[in-house]
């Protein structure tokens, strides 16, 4: 991200004490429809959110197996960078974000696609969806944002919308790779004072591999991806 941009984040952003405020934080970060493809992404030109979200499906189908008969659900959705084009590979797809105006834009950017649902919620969990409603859940550059205490609250969440046998996905980076570490780093640089509400915070993969256990996911996975990031994937049993 340009630094510019980073200026632009930070002129938009709320201070850390109020990091539980997402709904806040998100709404102020997603005013213009650019500066929330920036906020999501770190980049505006629809080429580019394109190829990104072709590499996360290819890393979906290769970890969870997506495919044309899942009913999925994304939580974090953003803009919908993800979802636009993950909607002709699947029966269904369902974007939930805390933000309404992040949906906006979403909205904007799927206008017309007839498989496609948004719903904004009210508060962390998934209090908006029925149990046993979806094949497959992911979450994917969201965990970075949250407390810990609210990332395991969407992985039972996504146990309880998941029909017997629906799959799940959670990412976020790990410390222990050059770019977990940059991150980590540029984020240490912020005076105290002055340091944003959405600031990425990693997770090792013992935490991600816990979160699924303890929700009752079976055969969980913690994988480390090409792109340094960390993806735990599990199944809920029959
Ligand atoms: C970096 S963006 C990623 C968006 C999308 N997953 C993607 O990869 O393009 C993080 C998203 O998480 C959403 N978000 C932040 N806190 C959230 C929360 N507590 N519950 C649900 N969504 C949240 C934000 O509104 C934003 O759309």
């Amino acid at each position: 991200m340009s630094a510019d941009a980073k200026e632009r984040m930070q002129e938009s952003s709320i201070a850390i004490g109020e990091r539980s405020s997402y709904k806040r934080t998100w709404d102020l970060l997603a005013q213009e429809p650019d500066q929330a493809a920036l906020a999501v992404a770190g980049h505006t030109d629809e080429a580019t959110l394109e190829l990104t979200a072709k590499g996360f499906i290819d890393t979906l189908r290769t970890t969870t197996g997506v495919g044309p008969d899942d009913v999925v659900l994304e939580i974090g959705c953003g803009i919908a960078r993800v979802g636009k084009p993950l909607s002709r590979e699947c029966l269904h797809w369902f974007g939930a974000d805390i933000s309404g105006v992040m949906l906006s834009h979403a909205a904007e950017r799927t206008r017309g696609l007839p498989n496609v649902t948004l719903v904004e919620l009210a508060t962390v969990g998934l209090q908006e969806f029925p149990r046993d409603a979806f094949d497959l859940v992911y979450c994917t550059i969201v965990f970075m944002h949250l407390f810990e205490w609210d990332r395991y609250r969407y992985v039972e969440e996504a146990f309880r919308v998941l029909r017997p046998g629906g799959r799940c996905y959670f990412d976020n980076f790990p410390l222990d790779s050059k770019h977990g570490w940059s991150v980590f780093m540029e984020s240490a640089r912020y005076p105290v004072e002055r340091r944003p509400s959405h600031l990425s915070m990693s997770s090792s993969r013992e935490e991600l591999g816990i979160y699924l256990r303890k929700a009752g996911f079976a055969d969980v996975q913690v994988r480390d991806l090409p792109n340094e990031l960390i993806a735990a994937t599990g199944r809920k049993p029959d």
